[in-house]
């Protein structure tokens, strides 16, 4: 047996990482990308010094039982709803994240979904392979929602968010947005957004785009109610996560077009999909998709990996989230 330290890496990642860190670790892989159960994590977990994980393990007490020499858990996700922090916190165990190598690749695909959903581009291609498309006209194709000249309103502006209304601003649009907590002058000024309270946004937004993370006080931060404020001209794109939408109460809303169309990478209980959206010709569905370009996928984990290196090595990881645990 090696006496080289163990880890787990607990879905696929790609081959070339992979054997660098079989250089140094002897690893647990998972490259047939299996969601492992709860039993199996917590199995997997112990014995080993260091894991790399996604949104797919949830890493709480009870995945933590029997990990009695884990030094870290490295989310390969900027959102870490899937970790039950203090219980991490309370085991002594680091607990990291990706933040920022995925913002633009991120913005990019919120903007990208934004206009898919409000040029009904999907639609009008699933139009077309239907052998629907007949002949140019001026009224019967698929008519849209314009971009330019509009108000964008954001909901969570962070990072991501502040990147899509910096793409916004190429393309003339008015942006409000809505967070926890106001953005310094100066951020506000460089991406040109407006702080207004969430109801005011929802009233005013000709486009909605949610960009903050899930916590228990997020969860349906837009339900029927929400729905209800906004114009029935409006577009709302989910790239934040499940659950921060009722999926429910948004599939009979575009049913019953109270607002113009939907645009969602996330899901409540994904990979499921609430099947009432999977009928709907005025939703663009994608699967959980905006980080995903190689370079940045490989970008998170390699920052995942780096962070692990750290712990294991005694150093502090670069993206530190329960620094607690650092300073004990
Ligand atoms: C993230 O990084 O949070 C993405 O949504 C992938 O989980």
């Amino acid at each position: 047996m090696s006496n080289k330290p163990r880890i787990l890496v607990a879905r696929a990642i790609f081959p070339d990482l992979l054997a660098k860190l079989e250089e140094s670790y002897e690893v647990r892989s998972n490259q047939a990308d299996a969601i492992l159960s709860p039993e199996e994590l917590q199995h997997e977990l112990s014995g080993v010094v260091g894991a790399l994980v996604a949104g797919s393990e949830r890493i709480d007490a009870n995945a933590l039982a029997k990990a009695k020499d884990l030094k870290i858990v490295a989310n390969i996700s900027v959102g870490y709803n899937n970790f039950d922090v203090p219980a991490i916190t309370a085991a002594g165990v680091m607990a990291t994240n990706t933040p920022d190598v995925l913002t633009n690749t991120t913005a990019d695909f919120g903007f990208a979904l934004l206009m898919a959903t409000a040029r009904r581009i999907t639609e009008s291609e699933h139009w077309i392979r239907a052998g629907k498309w007949d002949k140019w006209s001026i009224v019967n194709n698929p008519l849209g929602m314009d971009l330019h000249n509009t108000t964008l309103g954001i909901i969570g502006m962070g990072r991501i968010g502040q990147g899509i209304a910096k793409r916004a601003l190429g393309f003339g649009m008015n942006v409000i947005y809505h967070n926890r907590s106001r953005l310094p002058e100066a951020d506000e000024k460089a991406c040109g957004a407006r702080y207004v309270s969430k109801e005011e946004l929802l009233k005013t937004a000709d486009h909605v785009v949610l960009v903050l993370p899930y916590t228990p006080a997020n969860h349906h931060t837009i339900g029927a109610k929400e729905i209800a404020l906004m114009k029935p001209t409006a577009t709302l794109v989910n790239i934040a996560r499940g659950g921060i939408v009722d999926d429910a109460a948004l599939a009979q809303a575009l049913k019953e077009k109270k607002i113009f169309a939907a645009g969602l990478d996330v899901f409540e209980g994904e990979p499921q999909v609430h099947p009432e959206l999977l009928k709907l010709q005025n939703v663009v569905l994608a699967p959980h998709i905006a980080s995903a370009t190689e370079k940045t996928r490989r970008a998170m984990v390699e920052l995942a990996m780096e962070n692990l290196r750290a712990a294991i090595d005694g150093r502090k990881p670069p993206s530190l989230i329960n620094a607690e645990v650092w300073k004990a």
